[in-house]
């Protein structure tokens, strides 16, 4: 084919991107001082409550803090003091609950350089990722508020009989949100925040790798008005969410993780033949594809691939798993890549220049330097990266054909295939056919195909030339279905209602 030389890529690959709270400058370079300086000058900043099960330190190789066990009793105890506060909470005007998020939204702003400092000391993000982490859950608390003051009142419907009919919704009770280590504090929060607003009580357990931050949002939260047994942190490992979830008293679950741990979510919850049926709110993983055809723009397709693949070291749940090139510009968007890829500075995310850190925790790292050695003889190109801590490099590896790839591999790892001209249908079928449903990518210039993929994609994100990653509150409603989750979408519309009970009062006028 064709020989493209590489073309530097600009500067700021990495951007953050933008978010749709108003006050804050994510380009503001004193911001990003700010932060690497509160980094370096401070000790990891220890917040109350942060105790139980294991606590990883990334940055090291896999040394563990180990912290007593928590004991079932404690769960239980956690359960019912929710309970007990719960009639109190539902019972205030949903201006009031949402009030409170609106607090929480500023103390978070006014936090925020020692929440992102926590953020990159604990689950290891660089700064601008701890930037758009911070802005992400302030979007999340603004969003939902709003959300809850224009549909969570009592709305009349049509009465052609004479009725009067009222749909109220209402607090089910008392929920466990269960969140995942590589959004710490947005997703944790988000799921939370939606469920207090919404009129319940809730215990939040965070991930046993970032119980810092969690610690620090709900202390943030109590101050901004949310009673303490309203909102309850159960920090720890996978055997405080199996005791939250077992017990029959919990009205509901929001899970973000793993598909197989949704799975075990969701089996637990109809396993007691006595407990009421209650909803589980799942957001799970992906294998997404990202389809270029020939019609696309070099340049851009390889700044959205970087971004999508390599940003946050590929430890986004919306994060590019498998490029499909199109046969005829395969080599020469691959060598173009190639090119881009030696620009990424892989390093310490204290360091503002960084653009990829490592990876969560040794587990992790193992995991995927197996995957990768594992397919070293198909390695389109690998980087350097620093030999202490969990850096995994960033790598290429291709495939002979989009059937190899059935699962995720959550870190920087990108595998690539090819397809040919007119087989877009068989491709996006081949892609479909994974089960999976999340994010999916195409970059073409031609109007047709963007209609074909969006007619046939079973994705709950599609992006037409740009990066796969990023979903801003509000705007871009985040989820997936298949494998990847059962919905309704994060900083979407229909998110709150499903955190409540619907209730209807048909009255004779
Ligand atoms: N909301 C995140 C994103 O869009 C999920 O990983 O990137």
């Amino acid at each position: 084919g064709e020989r493209h030389p590489s073309i530097p890529l600009p500067k700021d690959l990495f951007a953050p991107e933008r978010r749709n709270s108003e006050g804050v400058d994510l380009q503001d370079k004193d911001t990003l001082a700010g932060v690497a300086s509160a980094i370096a000058s401070s000790p990891l900043p220890l917040a109350g409550g942060a105790g139980g099960g294991q606590v990883p330190n990334p940055s090291a190789n896999g040394k563990a803090v180990p912290s007593p066990n928590p004991s079932r009793k404690r769960e239980g105890e956690m359960v019912a003091r929710a309970q007990a506060a719960y009639p109190a909470w539902t019972a205030r005007p949903v201006h009031e609950r949402a009030a409170c998020l609106e607090r929480l939204a500023d103390l978070l702003e006014q936090h925020r350089t020692e929440l992102m400092a926590v953020c990159v000391h604990e689950a290891r993000k660089t700064i601008p990722d701890a930037l758009a982490e911070v802005r992400e859950a302030v979007d999340f608390c603004r969003y939902y508020a709003e959300q809850a003051r224009g549909y969570l009142v009592p709305i009349e419907l049509p009465g052609p009989t004479g009725e009067r009919n009222v749909l109220r919704h209402e607090g089910r009770g008392v929920w466990a949100t269960i969140a995942p280590w590589n959004f710490p504090l947005a997703i944790f929060l988000g799921q939370t925040v939606a469920a207090l607003v919404a009129g319940n009580a809730v215990i939040a357990k965070p991930a046993p790798q970032t119980p810092r931050i969690a610690a620090r949002a709900v202390e943030l939260a109590h101050q901004a008005g949310i009673p303490e047994d309203v909102l309850i942190l159960a920090p720890g490992g996978p055997d405080v969410g199996a005791a939250l979830v077992a017990d029959p008293r919990v009205a509901g679950v929001a899970f973000t993780g793993s598909t197989a741990t949704a799975r075990k979510i969701a089996r637990e919850l109809l396993a007691n033949e006595n407990r009421p049926l209650v909803p589980l709110i799942a957001e799970t993983g992906g294998v997404n594809a990202m389809i270029v055809d020939s019609t696309a723009l070099a340049e851009q397709v390889v700044q959205d691939v970087v971004t999508s693949s390599f940003r946050s070291a590929g430890q986004r749940c919306s994060a590019l798993r498998l490029l499909l090139l199109q046969e005829e510009i395969a080599e020469s968007t691959l060598e173009m890549l190639s090119g881009a890829m030696d620009t990424l500075i892989i390093g310490d995310p204290a360091d503002p220049a960084t653009d990829v850190g490592p990876v969560i925790d040794r587990q992790a790292y193992d995991n995927l330097m197996g995957r990768r050695e594992a397919m070293r003889n198909s390695w389109i190109k690998t980087i350097d990266v620093p030999a202490e801590g969990n850096f995994v490099p960033p790598t290429t590896i291709r495939l002979r054909s989009m059937d190899d790839l059935d699962r995720e591999w959550f870190g920087p790892l990108l595998h690539v295939a090819t397809w040919r001209a007119g087989d877009l249908e068989r491709t996006i079928s081949h892609v479909n056919g994974k089960g999976f449903g999340l994010t999916m990518g195409l970059h073409s210039r031609i109007a047709r195909s963007a209609e074909t993929v969006e007619a046939l994609a079973r994705v709950g994100n599609l992006y037409v030339n740009r990066s796969m990653i990023g979903a801003i509150v509000g705007s871009q409603p985040f989820g997936g279905e298949g494998f990847s989750g059962t919905g309704p979408k994060a900083g979407g519309p229909h998110y709150l209602p499903r955190f409540c009970a619907e209730r209807v009062t048909s009255t004779d006028t």
